[in-house]
């Protein structure tokens, strides 16, 4: 069997956009989110706003086992259970969402599974990493925005929310931590897919900076599809 090859987004829907937010707990991806979509709705464009792990009623069913389930869950269980959850969310709610032109905007795709139960379980990246390209039919998205944070600093902002911790962000200081060097590894193997900041910073020139980056991708769409009608 030859494997497919990984499809950006724009190859397969080309009006749609695919951003994804990823990074630790509690490092403001909401945040983020919320704001990008304020911006982009102001400019006329429809977003569709989801997130992993329950972006749909299949996922809601599983977020709550792998997030609440006090029990044993074993990481092998656990990363099918997260992969599970992206296949039935992809292609029910984000392909269909792309094809129609809009703009996803996600919180935590794929790359979550690479770093927590790639590094932070230690699974392995290419296996997790091929375990969700096929339960997805192998979509990358258009741009990857990474909060990075030291871990002690996020867990400061999570004891600040007072919410109890659940199954993930119960675990280990070590833990969090290969988390994190994980994604610092994946950003430096595709720095054209991500674009990384220092999540310490304010919300608001966090938030300027995912603009550019997005406008710039948005006036490239654009002059391409120039390119293409002159033909
Ligand atoms: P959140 O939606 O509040 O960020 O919580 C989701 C938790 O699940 C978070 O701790 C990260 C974890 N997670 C994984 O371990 N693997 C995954 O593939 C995804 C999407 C999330």
């Amino acid at each position: 069997m030859t494997p497919e090859a990984p499809e950006a987004s724009g190859a397969g829907h080309p009006a749609g956009l695919f951003i994804t937010f990823e990074g630790g707990d509690g490092v403001g991806k909401t945040t983020q989110s919320a704001l990008l979509e304020e911006w982009l709705a102001a400019r006329g464009r429809t977003v569709v706003r989801t997130r992993e792990p329950g972006g749909s009623e299949v996922g809601v069913l599983i977020r709550d086992i792998v997030l609440h389930h006090r029990g044993e869950v074993t990481p092998r269980a656990e990363a099918l259970l997260y992969a599970a959850d992206r296949a039935h969310h992809i292609e029910t709610v984000v392909r269909p969402a792309l094809e129609r032109g809009d703009v996803v905007i996600q919180d935590r795709y794929l790359d979550s599974s690479v770093a927590y139960q790639g590094a932070g379980r230690v699974l392995g990246r290419e296996e997790v990493r091929d375990l969700s390209l096929w339960a997805t039919g192998h979509l990358l998205p258009d741009l990857t925005v990474l909060l990075d944070l030291d871990p002690s600093a996020a867990r400061k902002r999570l004891d600040a929310d007072d919410k109890p911790f659940d199954r993930l962000e119960s675990e280990q200081s070590a833990f969090h931590d290969s988390v994190r060097t994980e994604y610092l590894a994946l950003a430096d193997a595709e720095p054209d897919r991500f674009l990384v900041l220092d999540a310490s910073r304010v919300a608001a020139d966090l938030a300027t900076d995912i603009q550019g980056r997005v406008q710039s991708i948005l006036d490239a769409d654009a002059a391409d599809g120039a390119v293409g009608s002159a033909d």
